[in-house]
C-alpha cells in the first residue's frame, strides 16, 4: 500500500512558527538567501541545486547533517526547493534509520506541477540520470505559488513541459492550454494548470505507485529521449530536453501533427535548440541502455496514439534515430 501524500496550497509563505515544527530543513541555497534567510529556523543544510550535486557525495553531506543533529527516527524534516533538492533530499530522509518522516515545499514550476508529487527520489550515477533511488512518499506537500515569481522564463518553459505531457497524456484541454500560453502571461494564472497537473500524476501514481504494472511508466513520456539528452549535454533545464524528448518520441510514434505543434510552441518560448546538432545518434543510443523501462535487452517507449491515448511499445531504435535525425535536419533549417 503506498502512502497518500496530502496536499496543502497556500497564498503565503509560512513563518517561523510553522518552520519550528521541524527537526530540520534541507533548502535550496538560492532559496533560502532569497526567501528564508531572516527567520528563526531549525539546523538547516543548504544545498546548491545542480545535477553534479545530485550525487553520493551530496548524500554522504546530508547523512553527516543528520548524524551531527543525532535525528531519531521519529524526526520531521521539511524539504524546500526545486526538483533536485527534493529528489536527494528525499533519498536522504527515506534511507536515514530507514525512512523519517519528510513534507516538500517545492519552489519551481516543474517540482510544483509534477516533481514532488509520486514519491520517486535518486541520485544520478556516472552521468546518468537518476540510476539510483528509493520509492518514499513525502507526508505533506505544500504548494505555494508566491515561490514562482522569482522563477526565469527557462524555469517557467521547463515546468510547463511536464503539464503539456501531462496534457498529452490525459486532458486535451490542458494540451490546449498550455499551447496557448505566452511568455508574458501573468505567473499568477499558473496555479489552476499547478492543479490539473498534479491531478494527472495523482492518477498515474495511485492505480500503479511502484512503476510493477507499466501504467506508471507512461508518466515517462519524453524521458526515453530527454534523459539520454539530459545526461550527454547537460547544460540547460530539465524540462528543456524533455520536450525535445516528447517531440522525437511523438515522431518515431507517427505523430507528425502534435510533434509539430509542440515544437512551434517551443519556437515561442525561445526553447534552446541549437545544441541538438551536437550531438551524434550513436552517443543518444549508448545511454539508451539506463533507461528504466528496458526488459533484457528490449527497449520500451510510451507510444501516444493521439491525445487522451498512450502504450509502452517495443522501441525501435532505428526509428528513434530517424526521428531524432529529422528533428536535427527541421532546426538545421531555421
Ligand atoms: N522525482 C520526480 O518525480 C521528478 C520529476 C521531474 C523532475 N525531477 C528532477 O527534478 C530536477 C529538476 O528540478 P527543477 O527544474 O525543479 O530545478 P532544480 O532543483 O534543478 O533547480 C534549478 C535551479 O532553480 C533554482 N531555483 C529553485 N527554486 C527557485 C525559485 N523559486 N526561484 C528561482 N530559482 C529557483 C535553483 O537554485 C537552481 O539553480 C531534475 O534533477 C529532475 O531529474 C524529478
Amino acid at each position: 500500500m503506498m502512502k497518500r501524500s496530502t496536499l496543502y496550497f497556500s497564498k503565503n509563505l509560512y513563518d517561523s512558527t510553522f518552520w519550528n515544527r521541524y527537526d530540520a530543513l534541507i533548502v535550496d541555497q538560492w532559496v533560502y538567501q532569497r526567501y528564508l534567510n531572516w527567520y528563526a529556523l531549525p539546523p538547516v543544510f543548504k544545498l546548491s541545486a545542480n545535477e553534479r550535486n545530485k550525487s553520493i557525495a551530496t548524500l554522504q553531506q546530508l547523512w553527516d547533517f543528520f548524524y551531527r543533529l543525532v535525528l531519531p527516527r521519529n524526526a520531521r524534516i521539511g524539504i524546500i526547493g526545486g526538483g533536485m533538492v527534493l529528489d536527494v533530499g528525499g533519498f536522504a530522509a527515506a534511507t536515514w534509520m530507514r525512512g523519517i518522516a519528510m513534507d516538500f515545499f517545492p519552489t519551481t514550476l516543474l517540482a510544483q506541477a509534477d516533481a514532488a508529487y509520486g514519491g520517486k527520489n535518486a541520485i544520478n550515477f556516472h552521468q546518468t540520470k537518476n540510476l539510483i533511488g528509493t520509492y518514499y512518499f513525502p507526508n505533506e506537500i505544500h504548494i505555494i505559488p508566491a515561490f514562482l515569481k522569482s522563477n526565469s522564463i527557462a524555469q517557467i518553459r521547463s515546468g510547463l513541459t511536464e503539464i503539456v505531457k501531462h496534457g498529452i497524456l490525459a486532458s486535451a484541454s490542458l494540451f490546449e492550454t498550455v499551447l496557448h500560453r505566452k511568455p508574458q502571461d501573468d505567473i499568477s494564472t499558473l496555479e489552476p494548470l499547478i492543479k490539473q497537473s498534479l491531478a494527472i500524476k495523482k492518477h498515474f501514481v495511485e492505480q500503479d505507485p511502484y512503476e510493477t504494472q507499466g501504467y506508471r511508466s507512461l508518466l515517462n513520456l519524453g524521458h526515453t529521449v530527454g534523459h539520454a539528452l539530459e545526461a550527454l549535454h547537460g547544460k540547460h533545464k530539465h524540462g528543456e530536453y524533455i520536450a525535445v524528448g516528447l517531440v522525437v518520441e511523438l515522431l518515431t510514434a507517427g505523430q507528425e501533427t502534435i510533434a509539430m505543434q509542440l515544437l512551434q510552441w517551443m519556437k515561442v518560448w525561445k526553447f534552446p535548440l541549437e545544441w541538438i546538432k551536437t550531438i551524434t545518434p550513436e552517443a543518444m543510443a549508448h545511454k539508451w541502455q539506463w533507461d528504466k523501462k528496458r526488459k533484457g535487452s528490449k527497449g520500451y517507449f510510451v507510444k501516444v496514439q493521439a491525445i487522451e491515448s498512450a502504450q509502452l511499445a517495443p522501441l525501435d531504435v532505428k526509428t528513434l534515430l530517424n526521428a531524432f535525425k529529422h528533428l536535427q535536419h527541421l532546426v538545421d533549417k531555421d
